[in-house]
């Protein structure tokens, strides 16, 4: 089976923790869009929730979809959220960002009381790294950012849109790391990163997820 069949099977069944009057935090990607169309069926059908977009394309698909969406401020606090992931490891500690739209998943995931994640098979590792980490920088500090994670080993790369640097919602630049040789606890290297002025957010999810659902051919598995 694909991995569209699976991020969707992923997708059907995580729905399912929705309910009328929760306030639902909508993530960004390919397997999150799934997730919001079948949130948008359920409207349809009588479904009464409000929710908070990760990004400017969730916020459009959602909007479409006929999906009452509000802002963080509004929502003060979610019941669930719904997200995918770039990498996705046994201690529920993730890679996310491959979408650039990393630091409001992380803002909206921090608000949430239940954060589940959603993923094809392909996606579920024993160690994370192989997929190149995001890292969300101010614009200003970039060059600058990026010399200093070359010193550390990690190999940055400016991530591009054509013949332009990629900008986040935010207005930001993303620069994707590789983490896979180093040593460093990633607890650690994610408070290293942190430290460094003009590092606004990394992609690292490390304690935030509390449920994890993988879609392997044509099953959904939940880990707790
Ligand atoms: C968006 O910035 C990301 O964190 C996505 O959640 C992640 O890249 C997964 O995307 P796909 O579901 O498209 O693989």
């Amino acid at each position: 089976m694909s991995a569209v069949n699976e991020k969707k099977v992923a997708a059907l069944e995580a729905v399912k923790y929705i309910k009328s009057g929760m306030t639902v935090g909508l993530g960004t990607g390919s397997t999150a869009f799934f997730m919001i169309e079948a949130i948008g069926e359920m409207v349809k059908n009588g479904l009464e929730i409000k929710a908070v977009a990760t990004s400017e394309a969730t916020k459009k698909s959602a909007t479409n979809l006929g999906i009452n969406v509000i802002t963080l401020a509004e929502a003060k606090r979610l019941d669930v959220t719904i997200d995918g992931a770039d990498e996705v490891d046994e201690d529920f500690q993730l890679i996310k960002g491959g979408g650039g739209a990393l630091l409001r998943e992380k803002i909206v995931a921090h608000n949430s009381d239940l954060n589940i994640i959603i993923a094809d098979s392909s996606k579920s590792v024993s160690r994370l790294g192989k997929f190149k980490l995001p890292i969300e920088t101010i614009p200003f500090a970039t060059q600058l950012i990026i010399k200093e994670l070359n010193e550390m080993g990690l190999k940055p790369v400016q991530r591009m849109n054509g013949d332009e640097d990629y900008k986040t919602d935010e207005n930001n630049d993303i620069v994707d790391i590789d983490i896979w040789d180093t040593n460093i606890k990633l607890s650690d290297l994610e408070q290293q990163l942190k430290a460094i002025p003009g590092i606004v957010e990394t992609g690292l999810f490390l304690t935030s997820t509390n449920l994890v659902i993988i879609g392997k051919g044509e099953q959904a598995t939940t880990s707790k």
